[in-house]
């Protein structure tokens, strides 16, 4: 099977969060099950050449993509992904993508995916390559499904094509002034209130992509179905129950190289389930590097993350006080909203002892923290499907998070499941988007790690033997295109 997959965000190459992980590795389960792969991203400034030997591709040359009625020069790079022999194609319009960060808030911003998408499109067409499966990530791209089906319908290379959206976050959905239909050249009369690009007056993309794509997946099977509902669809719910029987939740996976405490080379020592040990050691190699002062019998409690407000950090700070008052020490990396940097930054100053806190992006303090934290922090309100959680489980670093999405679909409460007579917990979670709720989910934490060893060493066990490899999450997806390919082509 033939699939391009297209993404704002592809590691190591460009990343913000999640949507980069997940589509730096699934292309190479998908090549390990026979497809032949084509990723696409565009060509931001902040990608090193030199270091992924970028190299430009002369079959290609120069293609003129006209957006907002100007012709824009598109060129376009080509590397292999990183240990695999899958080739990423760069869309390279400095005029748009060289602007210091992967997204902005530019006037232009719709112009940028309007630019990339079809420059994939037109790539293809280059290439006289007709993907089985054209794999859209997020409103960056969502605009490609109408476009294959409308403005490039002329060209019978797609016409066996088949669309998948996958939706990794449903709050970000691309909305703009309805000038961008016209910047776009999707036919005007496509624009009307309830039609299928409008949504509360603006062009919405990942409406368009919701309603012309084939087939539609999220990012775990939980946050399938809450997005269904008005509490979590961010308005788009009623589109998404249209298209419910097209609809699949399917749990990423992760990179189990690149996360893997018996190899990681971010670590000064390796660790593994069978021997513990090493993680003391990450422990102290992580706090010396801090204000806090390593003491083996104190937790540390890590956080990674975006400080957005989907991350539930507003429930941390509800109880602050009351967390700082637990007997515990707090690991904190992460960027984004001032009300969180600030909070944390304020934390790490007052309570230096106990509390440090990195602001900025760094990959390598994020499997650090992973390997030397003893328990790992996800309050999010809401989850499509978290990757932290996952990787902690690998580390023996045992999650405490709120029950939504992916978090629900990954982390089984020790409490919970003992209570039902069933030792397979692997963390700690909560119902209630609430501060007190939080507290209290890592109070029995604390509990368990100071006063009962075996049964905090079993739900490290647990964690770590849980299988989140993407092989079967890959295998799903390649039944997920073969459902979409049907439906492109119809029976027989
Ligand atoms: P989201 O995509 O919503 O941010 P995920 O849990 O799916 O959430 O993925 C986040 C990814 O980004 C993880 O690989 C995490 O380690 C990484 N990450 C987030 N913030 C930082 C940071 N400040 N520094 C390094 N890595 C980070
Ligand atoms: C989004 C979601 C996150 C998910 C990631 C990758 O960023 O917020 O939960 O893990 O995409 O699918």
């Amino acid at each position: 099977m033939k699939v391009a997959i297209a993404s704002s965000e592809v590691a190591p190459f460009a990343k913000t969060g999640g949507l980069a992980d997940v589509v730096g590795a699934l292309p190479k389960f998908l090549k390990e099950l026979g497809c032949d792969v084509k990723v696409f991203v565009p060509r931001y400034n902040s990608i090193d050449d030199t270091r992924y030997d970028l190299h430009y591709e002369h079959t290609i040359g120069e293609m003129l993509i006209r957006v907002a009625g100007i012709p824009r020069p598109v060129h376009v790079l080509r590397t292999d992904l990183p240990g695999s022999s899958v080739q990423v194609y760069f869309v390279d319009c400095p005029q748009y993508f060289h602007r210091g960060r992967l997204y902005t808030a530019d006037p232009d911003e719709d112009e940028r995916f309007i630019l990339f998408s079809k420059a994939v499109i037109e790539t293809l067409q280059r290439l006289q390559w007709a993907p089985d499966v054209l794999h859209c990530n997020d409103w960056q791209t969502a605009l490609i499904p109408i476009f294959l089906k409308d403005n490039y319908n002329w060209d019978k290379l797609f016409h066996r094509t088949a669309t998948v959206l996958s939706i990794h976050n449903i709050a970000y959905q691309g909305s703009f002034p309805p000038s961008t239909v016209a910047k776009a050249e999707l036919r005007p009369e496509l624009f009307y209130s309830g039609g299928p690009l409008e949504m509360h007056g603006f062009v919405n993309f990942l409406k368009a992509g919701i309603l012309h794509a084939e087939m539609i997946s999220t990012v775990s099977e939980t946050y399938s179905y809450e997005i269904l509902s008005p509490l979590l669809g961010e308005g788009l719910d009623g589109v998404l129950r249209l298209r419910q029987h097209d609809l699949q939740g399917i749990l990423n996976g992760i990179d189990t190289e690149e996360w893997n405490p018996a190899t990681d080379h971010h670590l000064p020592i390796h660790y593994s389930s069978k021997t513990m040990k090493g993680k003391m050691q990450n422990k102290k190699f992580l706090l010396d590097n801090t204000t806090i002062q390593f003491k083996e019998d104190i937790p540390v409690i890590g956080i990674v993350s975006r400080f957005a407000g989907q991350k539930g950090f507003d429930l941390f700070a509800d109880v602050a006080i009351e967390l700082m008052q637990m007997n515990a020490q707090w690991v904190i990396l992460g960027s984004g909203e001032e009300r969180f940097e600030g909070l944390f930054r304020s934390l790490g100053s007052a309570m230096a002892h106990k509390v440090w806190a990195y602001i900025g992006f760094n990959n390598e303090l994020a499997h650090l923290i992973e390997a030397g934290a003893d328990m790992f922090l996800m309050p999010s309100h809401y989850e499509p499907c978290g990757l932290n959680q996952m990787y902690s489980l690998r580390y023996g670093t045992v999650p405490i998070v709120r029950k939504t999405g992916g978090l629900a679909d990954t982390v089984l409460d020790w409490h919970e499941y003992s209570y039902r007579g069933l030792d397979i917990g692997n963390g700690f979670s909560f119902n209630d988007a609430t501060g007190y709720a939080l507290q209290a989910s890592v109070g029995r934490a604390l509990d368990v790690f100071f006063n009962d060893k075996a049964t905090w060493k079993k739900i490290q066990r647990n964690g770590m033997n849980s299988d989140f490899s993407w092989k079967s999450s890959a295998a799903k997806y390649l039944l997920l295109y073969e459902r979409a390919i049907m439906k492109r082509r119809g029976p027989g």
